[in-house]
């Protein structure tokens, strides 16, 4: 196992009624910005319960944060919160709005220009506003993480930033929330889960026995619980485990100490940046072409996720392997995510394009190895077409 520092300080409340709760998370005589998206949260409810448990509270509101949130449409809530001398925010949404929200409390503080906070990876940030989530769609982890990714339109750029100052102060899990969800939703979630865990698990042995263990767990459950979350999307016990399971495939937990991949996710948020395809389409579209490029280097991990996630015990080593892939790709499709890039009417006309972003951004070496190159990039995007 490798050295590790951990650090995960969101507090966490979790489960039916947590609203009750949000005021007293709240620093009393704050002035209270809350964020929100294209306006789900006002047709399901959830904004109202949030004002119920905030009475009293002086709050001010910014709509309209779009999926894959724009540096445009934050510069103007960063404008509102200097105006109004915000001082909390409280981001009510899914990942986009979490996402969203944590650029707003950074770039407050920015005396540059506040893209720079995304070519510096968030490096460079060294004060930001406090916040808060009350989460409705379990997917992404930005609950419990401190990153965030967001998108230029002008350019065509969707870039992650990292910074601790950005780690939510608490998240309320309320999985009776996430009964509204549209089922592309419920189902991007679950493929967005998964894919982080095996960013964190899919790499190569260092004897980490937890971490693996924790990992094939987490698969497991989005494996069993995934499809009856589509199937009954008001079932409590089934919601709560998928919503924990997203929260813990990304909050650190599971990659302390591991070696890491993370290309899947470098060559899907191309794909969502240049043709706006759902983050967890592409990560559909790359992870089993990316999965069966690098076979070789993560031949024992394979051979271990076949075994142990889909009990895969016969056939000769490649042959699970194969079948470990297979398996993959058959779990997104029966979530109704599919895999291949055909069937979101791209031919492969774009990957020049896409290759030559992955450049620009120096994103030439990816992977554990360091050793997705361009080459190994246009082949993984070749064989997803
Ligand atoms: O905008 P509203 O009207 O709220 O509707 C949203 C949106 O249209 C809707 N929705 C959310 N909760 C709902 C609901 N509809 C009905 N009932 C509910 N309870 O769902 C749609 C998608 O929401 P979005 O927030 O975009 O989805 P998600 O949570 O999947 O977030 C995706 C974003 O997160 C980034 C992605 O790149 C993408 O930009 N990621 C962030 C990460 C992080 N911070 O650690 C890691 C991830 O890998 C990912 O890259
Ligand atoms: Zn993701």
């Amino acid at each position: 196992m490798n050295n590790f520092m951990l650090h995960t300080p969101t507090r966490i409340l979790f489960g039916a009624g947590q609203i009750a709760h949000l005021a007293s998370e709240i620093p009393s005589g704050s002035k209270v910005l809350i964020t929100f998206g294209g306006g789900s949260v006002k047709k399901n409810g959830v904004m109202d319960l949030v004002y119920t448990a905030l009475k009293g509270v002086d709050i001010s509101e910014f709509g309209g944060i779009e999926p894959n949130p724009t540096y445009e449409t934050l510069m103007k809530a960063v404008a509102l919160v200097k105006a109004e001398k915000i001082d909390f925010l409280l981001a009510v949404g899914g990942g986009s709005v979490l996402d969203g929200t944590k650029f707003i409390a950074a770039a407050v503080f920015c005396n540059d220009d506040p893209w720079n906070i995304l070519q510096t990876h968030g490096t460079t940030i060294k004060r930001a506003l406090p916040m808060g989530s009350v989460l409705t769609l379990p997917a992404t982890g930005s609950e419990s993480n401190n990153g965030a990714v967001i998108t230029r339109h002008a350019t065509r750029d969707k870039q992650a930033f990292h910074s601790p100052h950005c780690q939510p102060v608490f998240a309320i899990l309320d999985p009776v929330y996430t009964y509204t969800l549209p089922a592309r939703q419920t189902a991007n979630g679950v493929v967005d889960a998964f894919v982080h865990t095996i960013e964190q698990y899919l790499t190569y042995p260092v004897d980490a026995k937890v971490q693996d263990r924790f990992a094939e767990g987490l698969l497991q459950t989005l494996i069993e619980e995934g499809p009856k979350a589509l199937k009954e999307p008001e079932n409590y016990a089934v919601r709560a485990n998928v919503m924990w399971s997203a929260t813990l495939a990304l909050n650190g937990l599971i990659g302390a100490g591991v070696p890491q991949d993370w290309a899947t996710h470098m060559l899907g948020h191309e794909l969502t940046a240049m043709h706006g395809l759902d983050h967890a389409r592409t990560l559909a579209i790359v992870l089993p072409s990316l999965m069966n490029n690098k076979r070789e280097q993560k031949h024992e991990k394979l051979l271990q996720y076949a075994f142990r996630v889909w009990n895969i015990a016969s056939g000769d080593e490649d042959a699970r392997i194969t079948q470990a892939i297979a398996a993959t790709r058959r779990f997104f499709e029966d979530m109704g995510v599919p895999t291949r890039m055909r069937d979101y009417q791209l031919d492969g006309s774009s990957i020049p394009a896409l290759l030559a972003k992955l450049e620009e951004k120096g994103l030439t070496h990816l992977g554990e190895h360091q050793d997705i190159t361009l080459e190994v990039s246009r082949k993984i995007y070749e064989d997803a077409r």
